[in-house]
């Protein structure tokens, strides 16, 4: 089929590489130059594994091109997807800013279109949207009778970041919510060659997917770090009651690590927004509430750590080196990371912190102002002299570090392991002073 992608951030480009991939015709829209020369000379202007191979090779079969005239991309296809970024805003609401902006835009395209289009929208949004909002935009602007017309939907996307090409290829689902048959038998026709069950809603109750499948990973998340901190007061390891819990089919071992709690632009922004509306709407939701409240104070179980280990419990004058900023592994992505609460306690409480990332460096250069940050090339400077350690994000090159390593360059060998990548027998026989999320003694 022939598919115009609006918007090229991960989730716009990884569509539309994907689906180009599985042989459709896909012209990708976005508003920045820059971009669509980049991704023209089969290169991904953001790092996502696997993109750019699949882009080169794309674009050298010419499967795919980019280009700024939404106008050419919109009359060339038969679907047309809306990828625009729907970031949070104040009162955690999402802004609609660019999504309205693109929906405008494609209705004025569709108003000199005779052809029966789909508009599929992708950006998540509180549900309803589509349907009470995006809708009358799209008639208003078109002409057009939406159903009669054009058709649309609403069809969520599960990919995680660092993962999403592999994640867009094996989904465990398809969810397709269309206003009509119609949309929906167009907008499935674009996944039979997906491996994987197709389930047809409408588009309100696909918006209600997307954001209760995040909110209920991250109410895991907060569900199994709560759970490490009861177990660190009884002297039981939660890496051994998550694995019990997880044998249970019903529960499943995915997202039971427990740590210093989840980041990212999604998650925060999603519970947000659904806890928002379960407030509009006069259900407010204490599961929700709760889920972000955990996830608020875990990042600070690492310092509350480190206090006790401290032989004067006070980080104050001290140099505590932080391992990891990103706001998980394979990305240089440090929205909502948790190391930016634990950094800005660690200075209030007096600190001088020397961080390290092998990616995110640049983006811990434009959050952290203060003459007390320091940010190294490698964890050995980052560690060499410190009070203590905090390792927050596991990269795997700090499992490489050897108990040694820590002893030689400390200047008292603490250790909070935020992640628990440690074996803690062996830290704590080789004379660290080891401390791990949800262990005891
Ligand atoms: C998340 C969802 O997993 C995707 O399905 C969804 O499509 C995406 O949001 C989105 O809405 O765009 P992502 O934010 O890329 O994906 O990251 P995850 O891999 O889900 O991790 C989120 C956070 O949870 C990270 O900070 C991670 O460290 C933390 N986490 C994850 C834990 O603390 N413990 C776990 O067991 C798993």
């Amino acid at each position: 089929m022939k598919i115009a992608i609006i918007g090229t951030g991960y989730v716009g480009l990884v569509t539309g590489a994907c689906f180009a991939s599985k042989g459709h015709e896909v012209i990708c829209v976005d508003v920045i130059e820059d971009k669509i020369k980049k991704i023209n000379r089969g290169q991904s202007p953001i790092f996502e594994e696997g993109l750019d191979d699949m882009l080169s090779d794309l674009v050298s079969r010419n499967k795919l091109y980019a280009t700024l005239n939404l106008e050419h991309a919109i009359l060339k296809s038969d679907l047309v997807f809306i990828c625009v970024g729907t970031p949070s805003k104040e009162e955690a609401k999402y802004d609609y800013t660019y999504l309205e902006q693109a929906t405008k835009d494609v209705g004025l395209v569709l108003k000199d279109s005779d052809k029966y289009k789909v508009v599929v929208i992708k950006s998540t949004c509180t549900p309803g949207t589509t349907n009470d909002h995006l809708k009358p935009i799209l008639e208003q602007t078109s002409g057009r009778k939406c159903g009669k017309d054009f058709g649309l939907g609403f069809n969520p996307e599960f990919l995680r970041e660092g993962v999403a090409v592999y994640d867009f290829l094996n989904p465990d689902r398809i969810v397709i919510g269309g206003i009509d048959k119609k949309s929906i038998s167009m907008i499935e026709a674009v996944f039979t060659d997906f491996n994987a069950p197709i389930l047809k809603v409408d588009p309100t109750t696909a918006e209600m997917i997307k954001i209760a499948s995040n909110s209920f990973l991250a109410m895991k998340i907060s569900f199994i770090n709560e759970m490490a901190n009861i177990a660190e007061k009884i002297d039981c390891d939660i890496k051994d009651v998550a694995k019990g819990i997880g044998m249970d089919s019903r529960i499943s071992p995915k997202f039971l690590g427990a740590g210093l709690g989840w980041g990212g632009s999604c998650f925060l922004k999603d519970i947000s927004a659904l806890y928002q509306l379960s407030k509009e709407i006069s259900v407010p939701s204490k599961l929700l509430e709760s889920t972000i409240q955990v996830n608020k104070l875990q990042p600070l179980r690492s310092i509350e750590l480190l206090e006790r280990a401290l032989s004067d419990h006070s980080v104050k004058g001290k140099k505590i080196a932080i391992l990891g900023l990103a706001f998980k592994p394979n990305t240089d992505d440090m929205r909502e990371a948790v190391s930016i609460p634990i950094i800005h306690e660690l200075l209030h409480k007096g600190a001088e912190v020397h961080a390290h990332d092998p990616v995110a460096i640049e983006n811990a250069k434009l959050i952290f102002d203060s003459s007390n940050f320091y940010l190294h090339e490698g964890p050995e400077q980052t560690l060499s002299g410190a009070h203590g350690c905090i390792i927050v994000t596991e990269w795997r090159i700090y499992s490489k570090l050897s108990p040694r390593d820590f002893i030689n360059k400390m200047k008292t060998p603490i250790v909070i392991d935020g992640r628990r990548m440690f074996n803690p027998k062996k830290m704590r026989s080789k004379g660290i002073n080891y401390y791990g999320i949800g262990l005891g003694k």
